[in-house]
């Protein structure tokens, strides 16, 4: 029995490692010298970098922002902290804070009306917030499709933060962006407060507060599946109002970010290693390994994305707030018909070549012949998928891959760490993991 330390999950990731870390380090341990570090070469939500560091030193890659802001602030631990209710007393009493407050007041009353009368029969109201509550929309396309009373308030509060020199700011970004439609305009007031306060403090005091802030807006984000592709689909395919999302819509909204946020900053505050080294890489994969030249690396593990599914897609909003700009976004179609894209995604959101059909192959053979060069073991998780269920193929078979594998390593095993289910989206929208899937891994020296 390897695992010690109860493995949280900071935020929900759909394909985390969590139920096969022990697999994945048996067979790590099974080909790696002794005394060098396990590169996580896709670490996305950093679990099995922080399961890994109780053993040994770390280096994590990915090519997403928030990845590394979550494996740092999991694995680094902050010798004093300071104590998160002055914490929250600072960012409640913040200038930014109270003016934020101020140009949303009358929306966030307006929501909370919506709200009560929703859950008296009438859910329209609520239900326009998130199909065209974001401020961003109407700012730029002052659209005709919304009723008078919600189109005034949200113009009264674009006008607000226009006087108070917080429109084109990242200030008010997030309550601009994705206000209304991934969260209550409420939520989304108190996430930007918490940013602003955020973005005001460094080292590693910042990241471990910009972790938290990421779990909290991962928690309390109101999609299926916890995931920013797209705010709730509040229409069935005949144009009705789903009664049916009304409790869903009512829990996730009323969360309270702050007390979320306490509980995250506790949690960040507490998990840590100075037992073992960790350095973690924000960059390409092709890049990041021709980095760990310079590090003593004894194993490459490697869990790329295996569908056409880009992980941009949906995490994007943890992106925006780590990278703390006013993105560009891009349009529903690419010739920019179609308008503004509903889901608010960042024009230029990464595109990974494992994820586009023509390229992924190539991709895998720039992984093994670098990997190679270092001259040091690969382990590679494969998801296989059954063709007879309707889910996305995988861009490349297992076969295919151990043909490949082979044309660099002189030994391709493959490990079956047995059944485990992926996470994965509500049973209609079958476009992402399969269910219960025999994860493989292939083990190259
Ligand atoms: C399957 S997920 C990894 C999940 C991870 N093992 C976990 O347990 O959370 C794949 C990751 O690869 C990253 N990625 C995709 N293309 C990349 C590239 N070209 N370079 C570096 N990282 C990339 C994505 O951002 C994503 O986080």
């Amino acid at each position: 029995m390897t695992s010690e330390i109860p493995t949280i999950r900071s935020i929900h990731y759909l394909g985390s490692k969590l139920r096969m870390l022990e697999a994945i380090k048996e067979s790590i341990d099974k080909v790696a010298p002794k005394g060098g570090a396990v590169c996580d070469l896709f670490a996305g939500s950093g679990t099995v970098s922080k399961y890994l560091l109780q053993f040994g030193n770390v280096i994590s890659v990915d090519i997403q922002k928030y990845s590394q802001v979550i494996c740092e602030a999991s694995m680094s631990l902050l010798e004093t902290s300071p104590d998160a209710n002055d914490i929250l007393l600072d960012i409640k009493n913040h200038t930014v804070s109270k003016t934020l407050n101020r140009c949303f007041d009358e929306l966030i009353n307006y929501e909370k009306n919506c709200t009560a009368a929703a859950k008296c029969g009438n859910i329209a109201p609520l239900y326009e917030i998130i199909e065209h509550g974001s401020l961003y929309i109407l700012d730029k396309e002052q659209t005709d499709e919304l009723t008078s009373e919600l189109k005034r308030l949200m113009n009264h509060s674009l006008s607000m933060l226009n006087k108070t020199v917080l429109l084109d700011t990242v200030d008010s970004m997030i309550c601009r962006y994705y206000g209304g439609l991934y969260f209550s305009y409420e939520q989304a007031v108190n996430l930007d407060c918490i940013a602003h306060w955020v973005f005001e403090q460094n080292g590693l005091l910042h990241t471990k507060a910009l972790a938290a802030l990421l779990s909290t807006a991962s928690d309390i984000v109101n999609t299926v599946g916890k995931q920013f592709a797209q705010p709730l689909k509040v229409r069935n395919s005949k144009g009705e109002l789903k009664v049916s999302l009304l409790t869903k819509i009512t829990t996730d909204r009323s969360e309270d970010v702050y007390t979320i946020f306490r509980k995250w900053l506790a949690y960040y505050f507490s998990v840590g290693d100075s037992t073992h080294k960790y350095y973690t890489i924000c960059d390409d994969y092709a890049n990041a390994l021709k980095k760990l030249k310079e590090y003593n690396v004894s194993v490459v593990y490697a869990d790329p994305p295996y569908t056409r599914y880009h992980y941009s897609r949906y995490y994007h909003v943890l992106e925006t707030i780590c990278l703390r700009d006013n993105p560009e976004v891009s349009t529903t179609f690419p010739n920019g018909k179609g308008g503004i894209s509903r889901a608010i995604y960042r024009s230029e959101r990464h595109q990974s070549p494992f994820c586009i059909k023509s390229q992924a192959e190539g991709a895998f053979d720039v992984l093994f012949e670098k990997v190679k060069k270092l001259n040091v073991p690969l382990v590679l998780s494969y998801s296989p998928f059954d063709a007879s269920k309707a889910v996305t193929p995988r861009l490349q078979t297992i076969d295919q891959l151990v043909e490949k594998a082979k044309q660099y390593f002189s030994q391709v095993e493959i490990v079956s760490p047995g059944e485990f289910t992926h996470s994965k989206l509500n049973s209609t929208e079958k476009n992402f993991e399969a269910n219960h899937e025999a994860e493989l891994l292939l083990v190259c020296r």
